[in-house]
């Protein structure tokens, strides 16, 4: 058992996405939320760079006593999970195996769809993750950047969105995906829309899938907090107009502030 909080952390907004994931399914746990709002978006940045800012987000987290890291971020889990799990003696999870798994387990066909940013894409690591699971499977990967500043403006349920789903999905679609891999924070709150297109898409969300994976990792290593209640506390790097929308979205308008705070080397 361990009363220690969680450390989660994101590129901005979207890993409110899998921290309220966390929270609905570990009610009991306390949560530290990082949303990096100030030097987002990862997505258009360097490996080298993304894994920076990564690693000093989690020293923040560490010098916060945190029992384990889950990284929110896909960009920064197809960047930097590795480097960070080989320097920390902790558990570090990121959202890319976790929605691999998801996919390989609910395939529907012979290929897996996979939309994320550039980075994430360039990276490959979701077509890795697919592939040490199961080789035979096909993976069909396509950044979809614009995504992310459809969800930023909150066009989440919109015909531009519904319009860009179509440049995005059309192509995998006719290739017979029908498993498609949300792998990017922002792309769950879209999934209306997506789905209001192509009915037929299974769309993994990588965020409700991490928050089972963490409760397996608690559950293994004894660190479960028994509290009926944890606390959440918001920081992020700068409080923008979007930041506040959604953490009103998920969290309500009162109660947990969103608080700011500079990471830097
Ligand atoms: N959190 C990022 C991701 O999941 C959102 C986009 C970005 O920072 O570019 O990839």
């Amino acid at each position: 058992m361990s009363t220690q909080p969680i450390g989660i952390f994101d590129s901005g907004i979207g890993g409110l996405t899998v921290c309220k994931a966390i929270a609905d399914l570990l009610p009991g746990e306390n949560i530290i939320y990082f949303g990096d709002t100030g030097r987002f978006p990862y997505g258009t940045r360097s490996m080298e760079t993304i894994t920076r800012y990564s690693r000093e987000i989690t020293g923040y987290l560490r010098s916060r006593d945190v029992k384990m890291i889950v990284i929110a971020c896909n960009t920064s889990s197809a960047a930097a999970l590795e480097t960070l799990q080989n320097e920390n003696d902790i558990p570090i999870i990121g959202v890319i195996n976790a929605g691999a798994r998801a996919a390989c387990g609910r395939l529907k066909g012979e290929s897996i769809g996979v939309i994320g940013t550039r980075a994430t894409i360039k990276s490959a690591s979701y077509v890795q993750a697919i592939h040490r699971i199961d080789s035979t499977i096909r993976v069909v990967q396509r950044h979809a950047t614009l995504f992310v500043s459809l969800t930023e403006e909150g066009w989440i349920d919109d015909e531009i969105t519904r319009l860009t789903s179509r440049k995005y999905l059309q192509e995998m679609v006719d290739q017979g995906v029908r498993t498609v891999i949300l792998g990017c924070t922002h792309f769950p709150l879209l999934k209306k829309s997506i789905n209001d297109i192509y009915p037929e898409l299974d769309l993994i969300d990588t965020g409700e899938e991490i928050a089972c994976e963490v409760a397996d990792i608690l559950k293994e290593k004894n660190l479960e907090n028994p509290a009926p209640y944890g606390t959440i506390e918001l920081y992020s790097s700068d409080i923008t107009d979007a930041m506040q929308r959604l953490k009103e979205m998920f969290f309500g308008g009162d109660g947990i502030p969103i608080q700011k705070l500079i990471i830097n080397g």
